[in-house]
């Protein structure tokens, strides 16, 4: 059912309560999803964007029963991915001339989903249509947040900036807007999804959402494609992606390690109490890779200004659970955070060397040789990893 949102401006989406995983499993979901679809209704009838195609029966069905699907002068598809697209090719087929107003790049992100030769309509940054009693919509691309494809959409007069996935979160909720929903899991979900969506696209992104406040528009509402509507206070988020997108770290360090006999995890623990022995005020969070969500550990990352890793000596090598979580924490790029290293090992030991190597392709500054013990930790060990890790608290 439509839920109205300002004027005539309507939700017409899908709240997901039981997805799980996210981008095949790369992205965990821990409170459902939510694909926004909108329905705009003045002299001229406008849909900004769909939802995932498992949905895309009951989307269309639903549809057809608030607007003649006739009537639906323009579709927007402000990105082309999935989720906002799929079901596209159940509703081209019973109105297959209506114009799809899309960027260039989307153009060929849909074609080469759906290999369909829909009425694509190429717009760039700037441009709008009229869509009667005074109001247009005008068009923004976003480049890179996170699809090349991707682009926002503001409503004049409603001033309603339809931003796709850009301040979006993944929650499902029944409540349209920002200030109806527990504020808590509001923040959780949004800086989760910043750290493990958008952080690569850091540099991009400042430019951006300098470009947005630049243009000086009235925004009222900022209707994401995932999660609620921002209406009370819409700047906030904005705000959060300027302090998120400079290079954001808060006053903690993360230990994340995994372990084979428990020798690992006993240095794990002694690093951060001295941590704490020598920085009372700096957040110390310690996660088994093994045992933690990935995106939570990288939201953890991302808000840490020192990552310390372990892993045990294998094969002379790191556990490839370690191996994996890196490589995931390179691809977000990250940037002015530093690194350490510690790990056990039984014979040769060359954990700590390849941590602070992998570490280093990951842009993190390594600043330390990093701490290796030979078998498992007795006394003089465990205060060699306290001493360790109060070095590291001050570096
Ligand atoms: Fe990039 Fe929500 O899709």
């Amino acid at each position: 059912m439509k839920k109205q949102v300002k004027n005539n401006v309507s939700w017409v989406g899908k709240v997901d309560w039981e997805l799980e995983k996210f981008h095949g499993e790369e992205y965990s979901i821990d409170k459902g999803s939510t694909y926004n679809s909108y329905l705009i209704e003045e002299e001229k009838t406008v849909l900004i964007d769909t939802v995932w195609a498992p949905f895309a029966g009951e989307f269309v069905e639903n549809l057809a029963n608030e607007v003649d699907l006739e009537k639906i002068d323009y579709i927007i598809a402000n990105h082309g991915e999935v989720d906002h697209s799929g079901a596209l090719p159940k509703l081209m087929k019973l109105i297959p001339d209506t114009p799809i107003y899309c960027t260039a790049n989307a153009v060929k992100s849909i074609k080469g989903q759906y290999h369909e030769d829909w009425n694509f309509k190429v717009v760039k940054t700037g441009d709008s249509i009229e869509i009667g009693n005074g109001k247009s919509l005008v068009f923004v691309e976003m480049a890179m947040l996170h699809w090349p494809d991707s682009m926002a959409t503001y409503l004049t007069e409603d001033n309603i900036l339809f931003s796709n996935d850009a301040f979006g979160q993944h929650y499902a909720t029944e409540k349209l807007y920002n200030d109806l929903v527990d504020q808590c899991e509001l923040y959780e979900e949004s800086i989760k999804y910043f750290a493990n969506i958008l952080t690569p696209f850091n540099v991009i992104l400042r430019k951006k959402l300098d470009e947005i406040i630049a243009l000086n528009l009235p925004i009222y509402m900022i209707a994401t494609s995932h999660g609620v509507i921002w209406r009370d206070n819409p700047m906030q988020i904005v705000e959060k992606y300027t302090q998120w997108a400079n290079d954001y770290q808060e006053n903690q360090i993360t230990i994340i390690y995994d372990t084979m006999w428990n020798g690992t995890k006993k240095l794990a623990e002694k690093i951060a109490e001295g941590i704490n022995l020598a920085d009372s005020d700096v957040v110390v969070k310690l996660y088994n890779v093994t045992k933690n969500d990935e995106n939570d550990m990288i939201t953890e990352i991302f808000k840490s200004k020192t990552v310390i890793m372990g892993s045990p000596t294998i094969g002379s090598n790191i556990l490839h659970s370690m191996a994996g979580f890196i490589h995931l924490v390179k691809i977000m790029k990250f940037k002015n955070k530093k690194a350490a290293a510690f790990g056990c090992y039984g014979w040769s030991g060359e954990s700590v060397k390849i941590l602070n190597g992998l570490m280093k392709d990951a842009g993190f500054e390594v600043i330390s040789e990093g701490y290796k013990n030979q078998w498992n930790p007795d006394l003089d060990a465990e205060n060699e990893a306290i001493e360790y890790g109060k070095k590291l608290a001050t570096l």
